[in-house]
């Protein structure tokens, strides 16, 4: 798969290991995020990775700051986007499983490397569940739809 990934600058380090760890499991990754680690604005780097998720350059998105909130929470602005903020692998399974988020954030400053592998490994590994979950989905999917503004 594609994976877009960003990051503002407190998740550069956490970004820079999990490139190749996702790499080894034969994934591609776009990273759209800051490689320094000058202060700078978690909502820039999180729309980018969003967009692409969003137009199907990428099939799914990781997005990374401090808590993981601000990232997550911008990408979500974006339309067809469902982003998880986690901090462990039991919801990030499910948010596949129940959900079918198309990005997952968290947090650098809250978890360590080790965790936030087996948060990836979740998010990757695990398909969408359908059934009732896709009626769920779809009627979240509804309240963006009555409450889109362009
Ligand atoms: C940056 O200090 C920090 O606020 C940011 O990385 C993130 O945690 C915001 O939600």
């Amino acid at each position: 798969m594609k994976i877009a990934m960003a990051n503002d600058h407190t998740a550069v380090g956490m970004k820079n290991e999990l490139i190749p760890y996702i790499e080894s499991k034969g994934h591609t990754v776009i990273n759209f995020g800051t490689d320094t680690t000058e202060s700078t604005d978690y909502a820039v780097w999180g729309e980018k990775a969003a967009n692409a998720v969003a137009q199907g350059e990428a099939d799914l998105g990781i997005v990374i700051c401090g808590t993981g909130n601000g990232i997550g929470l911008a990408c979500n602005k974006v339309n067809g986007i469902r982003c998880c903020i986690c901090s462990d692998p039991y919801t990030a399974k499910y948010s596949r499983l129940h959900n079918d988020c198309n990005m997952i954030a968290f947090g650098a400053r809250v978890i360590g490397p080790e965790t936030a592998k087996m948060i990836v490994d979740e998010f990757l590994e695990t398909p969408f569940e359908g059934g009732r979950h896709a009626r769920r989905v779809g009627q979240i999917m509804d309240i963006e739809k009555r409450n889109h503004t362009k």
